[in-house]
């Protein structure tokens, strides 16, 4: 018989999905006229904008053309797309467009990147942090070294005590909504350039970053591109969740060894495309170049921005009723301070059941994230007022109930 992956058992996160999904149905079963408010889900809310639905229904019409007709693509993207990129999201950053390889979302592309590093790599990862990091880590049998995002350090981590090869890094962060500031990020490229490691830089929320001193690429940190990978997606930005477009930038000056010798980590990610990826489909490819168009960038900044004004007024809110929290600013999250003595779940299950709210428990997306609870603003400015309404009439005693 086959034998598995060995690594598998050590798969020790709690899936809280379907451990909600349960909830939920038992509540609705329960009470099937609670109007349940879903402020727990990172999935965009509003419609795709119309220019970027017209530019792919065009793309896909062109391919009834015989002599249009698109059939295999480059494996790391079509160049019309890349030298847009390279134009609008790195102009001054001196990122050339053969270093930007087209991806259907940085979900896949962070998790394969380990397989460029040696299997005895240690990888540091924040602690809350999106999943797959840590997963696909593990998957991969390697050392990890979590670095805690704690309230003392503003919700974010610090460089390691040790010396690690990869380092993951998220900002603005998904579960926190906290982003790092130019200095903070500093001191990564720093560290990273000292150890001679990595950074994987998860840029997937750049689009909602509003704070001057916050950098939308890590690229704008001094000698970033010695040592940073940058991973982007129009999932957030421009309402791509289930249309899969992103990408992920390897400048060539990133080196590491290959055997006895330095070698480019973009002819490794190259090869690794070429070997193992068909690309992205050219209508979505075509639709994501469409964002960059006048129309296209006014529709999909206009969605950030309700987002973000949702995001806004969760912060605000729940200040306002007295409550801790973080984030909200630069990202579509509230990172929401349980109040004593309750632990993650145990409000979770308050909110749903008092108010019919679903939010995450913190303490899925790692052991340093119990304690907390994550909102998302993917949702109508009205339902966060009527959360909050909510909310302001939970009578807590400071008991559990
Ligand atoms: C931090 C972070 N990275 C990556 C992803 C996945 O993005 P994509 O849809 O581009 O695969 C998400 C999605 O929620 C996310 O929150």
């Amino acid at each position: 018989m086959a034998k598995s992956n060995p690594h598998f058992p050590k798969l020790r996160r709690e899936y809280i999905f379907p451990i909600i999904e349960k909830k939920l149905f038992e509540m609705r079963e329960k009470y099937p006229e609670a109007a349940i408010i879903n402020v727990g889900i990172g999935d965009v809310s509003l419609p795709l904008a119309p220019s970027i639905a017209k530019a792919i229904n065009l793309a896909t019409i062109e391919m009834t053309d015989p002599s249009s007709l698109k059939g295999y693509g480059p494996s790391e993207g079509y160049p019309f797309l890349r030298k847009a990129i390279a134009e609008n999201n790195y102009k001054d950053l001196s990122i050339t467009w053969d270093e930007i390889f087209i991806s259907d979302g940085i979900n896949s592309d962070i998790a394969n990147i380990s397989e460029l590093f040696h299997p005895r790599s240690v990888v540091a990862i924040p602690n809350p942090s999106y999943p797959v990091y840590l997963d696909a880590n593990i998957l991969a049998g390697r050392k990890v070294v979590l670095m805690p995002c704690l309230e003392a350090t503003g919700c974010l981590p610090t460089v390691p005590e040790e010396k690690v090869d990869v380092i993951y890094l998220c900002s603005p962060s998904n579960p926190t909504g906290v982003a790092m500031t130019k200095v903070e990020l500093t001191a990564f490229v720093e560290y990273a350039r000292a150890n001679q490691s990595v950074i994987i830089y998860d840029n997937a929320y750049s689009a909602f970053i509003t704070s001057p001193d916050v950098p939308t690429s890590i690229y704008e940190i001094p000698h970033a591109k010695e040592v940073a990978i940058e991973f982007c997606s129009f999932s957030k930005s421009a309402g791509f969740t289930g249309l899969r477009c992103g990408f992920t930038v390897i400048p060539k000056e990133i080196q590491v060894f290959h055997g006895k010798k330095a070698r480019p980590l973009w002819d490794l990610w190259s090869k690794r495309q070429s070997i193992k990826s068909n690309g992205v489909s050219y209508p979505i490819q075509r639709g994501a170049l469409s964002i960059y168009s006048k129309e296209g960038k006014e529709e999909t900044v206009f969605q950030v921005k309700s987002y973000l004004a949702s995001a806004k007024a969760f912060y605000e809110g729940l200040r306002k009723l007295g409550y801790t929290c973080y984030g909200g600013m630069n990202a579509p999250y509230v990172w929401w301070k349980v109040p004593s003595p309750y632990t993650s779940w145990e409000f979770f299950d308050l909110l749903l059941n008092k108010c019919q709210l679903i939010a995450i428990p913190g303490s899925g997306f790692g052991e340093y994230g119990e304690g907390f609870i994550r909102l998302s603003a993917f949702t109508k400015l009205e339902h966060v007022h009527i959360a909050l309404e909510r909310i302001q009439k939970l009578d807590l005693h400071g008991k559990k109930i």
